[in-house]
């Protein structure tokens, strides 16, 4: 397939949109992005002292490898230099080009459907109740061994939402023909089952 197609998957933290993505992916035969994990390679970087507008400027593909951007510190940091106009401005064309590339692409993160690719052929907004997704990102970490705790990560969740969605440039919000998948009260296969509903059909018009 030379045509392309992009699938713009948006919402808070923990609310499933990378595994949703994912299936996307896989269901269609896209490629996908998880866009907070260049966020979260910044963060990383600003953690060990390089300044976020640099880091941004000369990421490499070696620093989106590792388990360690998964993990709640570096959370934190992502959805602070996040908030930086220099560092989205950095990390805005690699991800236009994703989004346009033949075949087909799966990009999720917090401004995929309103500023990345707002022409986006398919706009999803994922969410769930914040104690829901704290309870998931909580059994992510605790079976990888980090020591936390359940509230540690509600609280870590809340306030990222905060910033994420208060910031000046890309606020974390719904496009507004984005179709929302409410997640609190699916299991996963139903989730990625109503997501595959939502595109399918727009996909043979
Ligand atoms: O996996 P989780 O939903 O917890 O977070 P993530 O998608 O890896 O994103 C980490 C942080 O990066 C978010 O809290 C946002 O501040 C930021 N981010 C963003 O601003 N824009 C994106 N497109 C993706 C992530």
């Amino acid at each position: 397939m030379t045509e392309t197609f992009t699938i713009a998957v948006d919402g808070p933290a923990a609310a499933g949109k990378g595994t949703i993505a994912k299936a996307l992916a896989e269901h269609f035969g896209f490629a996908h992005l998880d866009t907070g994990l260049l966020y979260r390679a910044v963060g990383a970087k600003h953690l060990l002292g390089v300044d976020p507008a640099k880091a941004s400027q000369t990421l490499t593909a070696e620093d989106l490898q590792g388990d360690d951007l998964r993990g709640p510190e570096v959370a934190q940091a992502a959805s602070k230099v996040a908030v930086i106009p220099e560092v989205r401005a950095a990390l805005l064309s690699f991800q236009r080009s994703f989004a346009c590339r033949a075949g087909g692409a799966v990009l999720d993160g917090r401004d995929i459907g309103t500023v990345i690719c707002p022409q986006a052929n398919a706009k999803l907004f994922v969410t769930a109740s914040p104690e829901t997704r704290a309870d998931r990102r909580f059994a992510e970490l605790a079976a990888k061994g980090a020591a936390t705790s359940r509230a540690q990560v509600l609280a870590d969740v809340k306030e990222r939402d905060e910033r994420d969605q208060d910031r000046v440039e890309a606020p974390l919000k719904p496009a507004e023909d984005a179709i929302v998948i409410d997640t609190t009260e699916l299991a996963i296969d139903d989730a990625i089952a109503a997501a595959i509903a939502v595109v399918e059909p727009l996909r043979v018009r």
